[in-house]
């Protein structure tokens, strides 16, 4: 691709940015939220989040949503993918709904719409209502039912206004943060309960969409997955076979069940071998079989790079997915310098392309894209602004890529970034920026757009650049 040549895209194209409730409302413990999984790791153990800074405050959106969405619509855009906070609308995850956050809510979703912003409403993006993680959170199947009936209750309160849902952001996210890797709570490391809370966060994703459908919803419902793309080292079969195993447990255990109604068969059958099948009933499996979802959300950061294993595993370790490959670091690969991921942005290309050929070129969108850099204020120029000429490019790099997919007939709509404006990223906090505008923590949260905000503004307005 040539520097002149030019990248228009669809005129309806949804131009935008995501984020979530819990890292960016704030008012943690004002009108009436419950504690989720956050607020009380983050009690329990402050050590664990970066600077230990917890999720009380977060980015102040509960009090200045009307500014920062018409911030928003400055910044040219037509959509913004955003959550409901789970424990801040039913506090204790099932029971009394908290008139406060439904009022919250509903002014949030009014705003945007009085701006020309169509809002995307996901239901569940990491946050766990503690109550529910005290009888096993997703391990527990009660938590599926209480989910459903949250569900329903967005769909009945919001559901007029809304028409575009998701049911989940990042399922593998809290299998892998909470029950393999210990970056989440509860900070488990047993893969059979990781199992359990796979299989139950999907049920609950098609149990969401079974009770839309039944209520009659004129939207549409989908799921947000983050595809990583698992490149193997080489052509060699037990390289090749590596990669297909880490698919198959990290993109293909969601993205099968959610777009075609079946778990694959390769992980079913290691499932099996190694004993972890997880508790299910037979009608499970139908409901998961016919309620697909309508629309993808595709987050995609960085490949996953794979190789087979060099040494045979101990065999009293923990079982976790890894016991069968690799990780490869690949010489020559592009990194974010800042932040320490690799950029690959042909992966984003590939991912569409195998959603066009192996998943029915289901209807998509880029839901998260992004590039989380530390200490962004060194790029302050003395007008104020960041001068964060590496977004633009990491950006542009990546719509090249998405211009082509559609070119060569892939069904993507739309490109939402991580994020609209800076927030605090779990344990990470607030280390890593990813916003089109900073936030800045020391000046009481005081908004200035990026420069990448100024440009993504101009990109929208003439469908490409
Ligand atoms: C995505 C999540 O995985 O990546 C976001 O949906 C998250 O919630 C984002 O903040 C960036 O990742 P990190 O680890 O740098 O915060």
């Amino acid at each position: 691709m040539t520097q002149t040549e030019q990248y228009r895209f669809p005129k309806d194209f949804w131009w935008g940015s995501s984020a979530s409730a819990t890292q960016t409302e704030g008012a943690a413990d004002r009108d009436g939220k419950g504690q989720n999984i956050w607020d009380y790791w983050f009690e329990k153990e402050p050590h664990r989040f970066f600077d230990h800074v917890g999720p009380a405050a977060t980015s102040q959106f509960y009090d200045n949503y009307k500014e920062d969405i018409r911030l928003m619509k400055e910044l040219g855009h037509n959509s913004f993918r955003m959550s409901i906070s789970w424990s801040r609308l039913i506090p204790d995850g099932t029971g009394e709904l908290n008139a406060k956050a439904a009022e919250f809510y509903h002014s949030v979703i009014d705003e945007l719409i009085v701006n020309g912003i169509e809002p995307f409403v996901n239901l569940f993006h990491f946050d766990m209502p503690m109550e529910l993680q005290k009888i096993g959170g997703w391990v527990n199947r009660e938590t599926v039912d209480a989910y459903e009936n949250y569900a329903r209750t967005c769909f009945r309160l919001f559901g007029g206004r809304v028409k575009k849902w998701f049911t989940h952001n990042e399922p593998i996210v809290p299998v892998e943060g909470g029950y393999l890797y210990d970056f989440h709570y509860p900070n488990k490391v047993d893969f059979k309960e990781a199992v359990q809370v796979g299989f139950h966060t999907m049920l609950s994703s098609a149990r969401a969409i079974q009770a839309y459908r039944e209520m009659k919803q004129d939207g549409k419902i989908g799921i947000i997955l983050n595809l990583t793309p698992s490149y193997p080292r080489s052509s060699h079969p037990a390289d090749v076979k590596a990669g297909e195993i880490a698919d198959a447990f990290f993109n293909r255990s969601f993205l099968d069940p959610s777009v075609k109604g079946e778990f694959p068969k390769e992980l079913v059958a290691i499932l099996k071998n190694e004993g972890f099948v997880p508790d299910y009933k037979k009608e499970d499996l139908e409901v998961i079989k016919h309620n697909t979802v309508d629309l993808l959300g595709v987050n995609y950061y960085q490949p996953r790079r794979v190789k087979a294993k060099e040494h045979l595993p101990n065999p009293d370790a923990p079982f976790l997915p890894d016991r069968y490959f690799d990780p490869y670091v690949m010489p020559g690969r592009k990194m974010n310098p800042h932040r320490g991921w690799e950029i690959y942005e042909k992966g984003v290309y590939d991912i569409l392309i195998n959603l066009k050929e192996n998943y029915g070129n289901i209807e998509c969108f880029i839901s998260e894209n992004g590039m989380g850099v530390e200490g962004e204020e060194r790029f302050r120029d003395e007008q104020g602004i960041i001068q964060d000429d590496y977004r633009i490019e990491f950006i542009k790099e990546h719509l090249k890529w998405i211009h082509r997919a559609i070119q060569e007939g892939s069904n993507v709509k739309g490109y939402h970034l991580w994020t609209f404006m800076d927030n605090w990223s779990w344990t990470n906090a607030y280390k890593n920026r990813y916003g089109f505008v900073s936030v800045n923590l020391e000046k009481d949260g005081e908004r200035t757009v990026k420069k990448s905000g100024n440009w993504f503004k101009k990109v929208a307005e003439q469908h490409g650049f």
